[in-house]
């Protein structure tokens, strides 16, 4: 059975605030999530925690191209985020942001203890300098052509034609990416972290068993080439915290970053009576794991190990580090529409089917992870769909409609139900291990056994057989017995699933549910648990992936054209467009129209096709307002359109204009209305 409870803080990497969340982000998301709910199922206390990652060069950036303040960049993309994860059900006790109050006092004391203990140095550097923007230049705000082969337009560290590695002073014409200016080399004064000093400790940790042997080896490498004082400072103009002492000064957004994961634990201990000391003093006894992906492991194994030894706190028991997503083979394109980002999967597919296929495989590994979509679209079918519902879905009904709702007082098959609770341990091993797939399997080696069990017995022929009533009763009944201890074990990975088949069970599942049987229970009817994917959904998911691209790349074209005339539209709902001139807001013609009618539009799966009358002329709209509007709720209603929009041809037929609608992104959606007294035709303005 469990274990004596534990005390572990789990975190996932920080996403970036200044773009959406992707496959590749949600493949760690999921992962912690998985893990971490299984933790909470076996009665541990468990917590997680994450945060957008608030700072650095590329948000300002952002924010400035915008036209907005980087707060308010980061506060409506962390809103964002963390919509976006809550509907993966990817639930964080504190989903916070680094640009906190309680970041900015631990980013200080970490540092100041760090600088009390003499780990903090300085030193004159001298680095490209943009002269008309008026700010050091990170590398990949540099370009020119390659020092070694000449290839031009090439980043400021490294060339995609001969793959030289170089400095960025190295660059041949060099350019700022920022405002397009020659750089200049200037002298600036920069903060050091002394990290060769922990060297000894580093690698007895590293040696722990705290990361994976594989990469443990790696680092390796790195202790070989010579660890190296790491450069914690930037200039302004830098959106971050200021280093205590040094104006000017701030601290580098790997530095504030990790502590992030501290400050959003401090904020949920606030507000849910916690000691933040029992989880990060130096002899704290909680458990603390950070799941990231290979590419940031320099920070997390080295540095920041090294950051929490130096300032006298505890360090991470495990950094659990997985690969990469690849889609269909390949990586992540948006051209062929697989760099899908989470709110378009969501509007297309059920976020179960993609937890379910990530974890059938996952592994405590760094190998990439596979989304094949007719791997995935078969899987999910036939293991979910044909294997584990398909289990109460032969039996409840019998259950339902011939015994009272209510599960016999027997068990039919001791030995075969025992065979399932007996699973228990070995299945908890591989979560635990972060095995999934080996999870999964078992699981699913149990489903197969559950199905023939029902085949042989074919409950459906012996319903008939007055003298078999009995029978059905248990074979019915041991069926669902088999269905709930799969969902238990399911949960950690498909909690609406699970919550589904609680509902139904009349039930409530701990890991240890699975040692007890609800003999003579009264369940409730069986309800749909989990449609089939269907892979036109999935193909219009990848479409959708592509046009959110033309977009994004029609506008990115024009802008570098006609820099001064193209208005780049909002890359997310979040965002605010940048400001328009009132002349471009007149070209709008904005009208009062009445919906003469709506109806659907065969083929299409969000489109209605809406006549609009405007008072001298009536127009065809084909709307994207199926999911929220049935076509009779239309009919005679004013809205607002854009009347002077160019005809866009489309597979259905011209449509002459757009309604306005507003909706927090997915389906739920609402057309705007005039205040009565409009008349089809008013001129909006
Ligand atoms: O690589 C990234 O996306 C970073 N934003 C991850 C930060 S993780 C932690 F250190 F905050
Ligand atoms: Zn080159």
């Amino acid at each position: 059975m469990s274990q004596a409870p534990r005390k572990i803080l789990v975190t996932s990497a920080l996403p970036y605030a200044n773009g959406s969340i992707h496959l590749g982000h949600l493949l760690e998301h999921i992962q912690t999530n998985i893990w971490t709910r299984f933790q909470k199922m076996r009665g541990h206390t468990c917590f997680s925690v994450c945060a957008d990652d608030a700072h650095g060069t590329p948000v300002m950036l952002k924010a400035q191209e915008l036209g907005i303040t980087p707060e308010e960049m980061v506060t409506r993309t962390r809103a964002e985020h963390h919509q976006d994860l809550l509907d993966f059900d990817i639930d964080y006790d504190n989903y916070y942001v680094t640009h906190s109050d309680e970041n900015k006092l631990l980013s200080e004391t970490i540092y100041n203890r760090l600088n009390a203990a003499g780990y903090i140095s300085k030193k004159t550097i001298n680095q490209l300098y943009d002269p008309e923007k008026g700010m050091f230049l990170p590398d990949r705000f540099v370009k020119g052509d390659c020092p070694k082969c000449g290839a031009e337009d090439q980043n400021g560290d490294s060339c995609d034609v001969c793959a030289a590695t170089y400095s960025p002073t190295e660059l041949k014409n060099p350019r700022s990416v920022v405002s397009g200016a020659t750089p200049v080399l200037k002298d600036s004064e920069h903060y050091f972290f002394d990290l060769p000093k922990f060297e000894g400790m580093l690698k007895d940790w590293i040696q722990s068993g705290a990361i994976q042997s594989e990469m443990a080896n790696k680092l390796q490498e790195w202790f070989e080439q010579g660890l190296q004082q790491w450069d914690i400072s930037r200039d302004a103009p830098y959106f971050g915290f200021e280093i205590p002492n040094a104006p000017g000064k701030y601290f580098y957004v790997w530095v504030d970053a990790p502590v992030g994961y501290m400050a959003s634990f401090m904020n949920f201990c606030a507000g849910n009576n916690i000691n933040f000391d029992e989880y990060w003093s130096a002899d704290s006894d909680a458990e603390l794991y950070h799941f990231i992906g290979k590419d940031i492991m320099y920070f997390h194994c080295l540095f920041w190990p090294a950051m929490l030894e130096g300032a006298n706190y505890r360090k991470p028991t495990g950094v659990n580090i997985h690969g990469f997503v690849t889609v269909n083979g390949a990586k992540m394109s948006k051209s062929k529409g697989t760099f899908i980002k989470a709110r378009t999967y969501l509007e297309h597919l059920n976020p179960e089917y993609l937890r379910y296929y990530f974890a059938s495989k996952l592994n405590d590994s760094v190998t990439d992870i596979d989304l094949n979509f007719e791997d995935f679209t078969q899987k999910v079918n036939s293991d979910l769909v044909g294997k584990v519902v398909n289990i109460a879905s032969r039996c409840a009904s019998f259950i339902t409609k011939k015994f009272d709702g209510k599960l016999s007082q027997t068990i039919l098959d001791e030995a075969l139900l025992n065979e399932f609770t007996h699973a228990s341990e070995s299945i908890a091993t591989h979560f635990e291990n972060r095995q999934y797939h080996h999870a999964i399997r078992e699981i699913m080696a149990l489903a197969d056994k559950a199905n023939q069990f029902i085949d042989t017995q074919a409950p459906w022929v012996t319903i008939k057989d007055p003298d078999q009533q009995q029978l059905t009763h248990d074979v019915c009944s041991m069926g669902i017995h088999m269905f709930r201890v799969l969902s238990i074990y399911l949960s950690p990975v498909l909690p609406d699933l699970s919550q589904k088949a609680q509902a139904f069970l009349n039930d409530e599942f701990t890991w240890d549910s699975a040692q007890t049987t609800l003999t003579g229970h009264e369940i409730n009817k069986f309800k749909a648990m989990l449609q089939r994917v269907d892979a036109d959904k999935v193909a219009a998911m990848v479409d959708a992936s592509k046009e959110n691209l033309a977009v994004t790349e029609d506008a990115s074209k024009a802008k570098k054209k006609t820099k001064k005339e193209t208005t780049p539209a909002p890359k997310s709902d979040n965002e605010l467009a940048p400001t328009i001139s009132f002349d471009d807001f007149a070209k709008v013609d904005l009208r009062i129209a009445k919906i003469v009618s709506a109806e659907h539009v065969e083929g299409a799966d969000k489109l209605l096709r809406l006549q609009l009358d405007i008072g001298a002329e009536t127009k065809q709209v084909f709307a994207g307002i199926k999911s929220a509007y049935a076509p009779e709720d239309l009919a005679g209603k004013l809205t607002v359109m854009v009347a002077n929009l160019a005809p866009r041809k489309m597979r259905f037929g011209m449509s002459e204009g757009m309604v306005l609608a507003a909706g927090p992104g997915g389906d739920e959606l609402y057309i705007l209305e005039p205040h009565s007294g409009a008349q089809p035709g008013m001129r909006v303005k």
